[in-house]
Formats: structure tokens, C-alpha cells, sequence
């Protein structure tokens, strides 16, 4: 996907996909869409074939870099809720301008869709606008919701299976938790593996704090060794978010290995 702000660079993108053959067969079939300005929201429901119940609303940060800069990438980090307040309509509209359509549109195509529904959502002047459909939780969302999840997951998911969502009252951990994605060199593109990786024993006990392994493994003789692009996400609540923040850098800045790429802005207003 190529993102292109003005349109110059989109016929330059559409000329070196169709004439010069830069993603070779798969880029011979090209969709053009709408550029959508704004803070990007990550809107997570259950669904149970005729409700909905939402979760607190994320915030990813999908470039590599600081400042949105760089290439996109899985998710470099997330925070809920976000660091910059979305307004007290906004779960109304949600309901309203996405979930119930989805509802309506899946029960018209006969499609009983029970389970996690996760639009990825651009929050533009104009209001929300659906960028993608998930149908599974977020990477690194997750990591921020669960541990504000104060019910049990699994009574949420047999409720959506059975269709007994309107009598579900979760209760959420009122703090926010923010969440930072320690990467591996060369991620997103040509993840180095193999790396040792260093926990400080400082972190061991540290209260509402998860390290969250998504590439490692352990080498013959025990040792943590990363084995993937995003090898930990390193999760704090907080009183606030900015609490929440300085608590996940905090204990990130105690986790080492060779080549860690991570932002130093998730979180941030
Ligand atoms: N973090 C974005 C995703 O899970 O698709």
C-alpha cells in the first residue's frame, strides 16, 4: 500500500506499479481510495449476531518511527484510552455510523457473524471513516485491553457465542495502560533474530506490568533469544496515560538486546 498525500506521487505510485512493474503481478490490478487525514483509532466490539458491546477504544501507532515516520509496520505500540480525547459521542457514533450497518449488512448476506470485530478506524474533520475489517483482536491493541479487562474474557466470548450480549456488564480498570513494542534491527522489513535479550531482575514483581513475548524463544542453555520482528511488548497502567507512559518507558529502558528499535512516542498527546 502506498499512502500519497498529493496527485503527483499517486500517478508516479500507479505509473511504477502498472508500467515499471514494482510489485510485479501482484501490483497489475490496482485500487484507488480516498486519502483519509487523521488520528488513526482502533475500535474493538463483540458481536453476537444481533448486538453489539464495545470495548474502551486504542490507539495504535503503526510507523516505525517517531513523529508517524517511516514504514508501516504491524503496530509499534498502543494506549488506552488515547492520549488525545475522542469526545463523549464517539461510542454513539460508532454504534450508530458502524456497528449496527455491519450488523444489518452481515444478517442481509445471511452471515451469522458471532465474535471480535475490529474496524480499524481514521477519526478525519469530516468524523470516523472505516479504513479495514478485522476479524480477530489487535496486535498490539490486546495488550492494552486485557489488562484493564477486570471481568473474565471467556464469559464475554460465551456470551457472543450464545447470544447473550445485552446481559453482559464488563468492568474496565478505569486507569490507562499504555503499551511499547520493543522491535528487532531490520524490522519491518529484514527482522535480525537470534539476539540475546537482557531483563533487568528490577522488573521482576513491579505491580500492573506485563511483558508481553510476541518473538522469542529460548536456546538450548535457557537463554531468551529474540525470534521475530516485534519480539516484547512492554505494557503499564497508570493513573493516567501520562503516568502509564513514563511507567511502560520506565520499565522498557530496562530490557536490552542488540539492535532494539522502539518509539519514544507512543502515548503521547
Ligand atoms: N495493530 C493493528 C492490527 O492488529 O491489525
Amino acid at each position: 500500500m502506498i499512502i500519497a498525500p498529493d496527485l503527483a506521487s499517486a500517478e508516479s505510485a500507479v505509473r511504477s506499479m502498472l508500467e515499471g512493474a514494482q510489485f510485479g503481478a501482484a501490483g497489475s490490478r490496482v485500487v484507488i481510495e480516498e486519502c483519509l487525514q487523521g488520528r488513526e483509532a482502533s475500535v474493538h466490539a463483540l458481536l453476537d449476531g444481533h448486538s453489539a458491546l464495545l470495548l474502551p477504544l486504542a490507539q495504535d501507532h503503526k510507523r516505525l518511527l517517531d513523529g508517524n515516520e517511516g514504514p508501516n509496520t504491524g503496530g509499534m505500540g498502543t494506549v488506552s484510552p488515547p492520549a488525545v480525547p475522542v469526545g463523549a459521542d464517539f461510542a454513539r457514533t460508532v454504534e450508530e455510523q458502524v456497528l449496527q450497518p455491519f450488523v444489518r449488512g452481515a444478517q442481509a448476506d445471511g452471515l451469522d457473524f458471532r465474535g471480535l470485530l475490529f474496524p480499524g478506524l481514521m477519526l478525519t474533520a469530516q468524523g470516523p471513516r472505516v479504513l479495514e475489517f478485522n476479524a480477530r483482536f489487535g496486535d498490539p491493541e490486546t495488550q492494552v485491553l486485557l489488562p484493564r479487562l477486570r471481568s473474565d474474557l471467556l464469559d464475554l466470548l460465551e456470551a457472543a457465542i450464545d447470544g447473550r450480549l445485552s446481559e453482559m456488564q464488563p468492568v474496565w480498570d478505569e486507569r490507562a495502560a499504555v503499551c511499547v513494542i520493543l522491535a528487532s534491527e531490520g524490522y519491518p522489513d529484514k527482522p535480525i533474530t537470534g539476539r540475546p535479550i537482557e531483563i533487568s531482575p528490577a522488573l521482576t514483581g513491579e505491580r500492573d506490568l506485563h511483558l508481553f513475548h510476541g518473538g522469542t524463544r529460548r536456546d538450548e542453555a535457557g537463554r531468551l533469544l529474540t525470534s521475530g520482528g516485534r519480539v516484547l511488548g512492554v505494557t503499564a497502567l497508570g493513573a493516567t496515560v501520562a503516568e502509564a507512559r513514563t511507567r511502560a518507558y520506565a520499565a522498557a529502558d530496562l530490557i536490552r538486546f542488540e539492535g532494539l528499535q522502539r518509539r519514544s512516542d507512543v502515548g503521547a498527546a
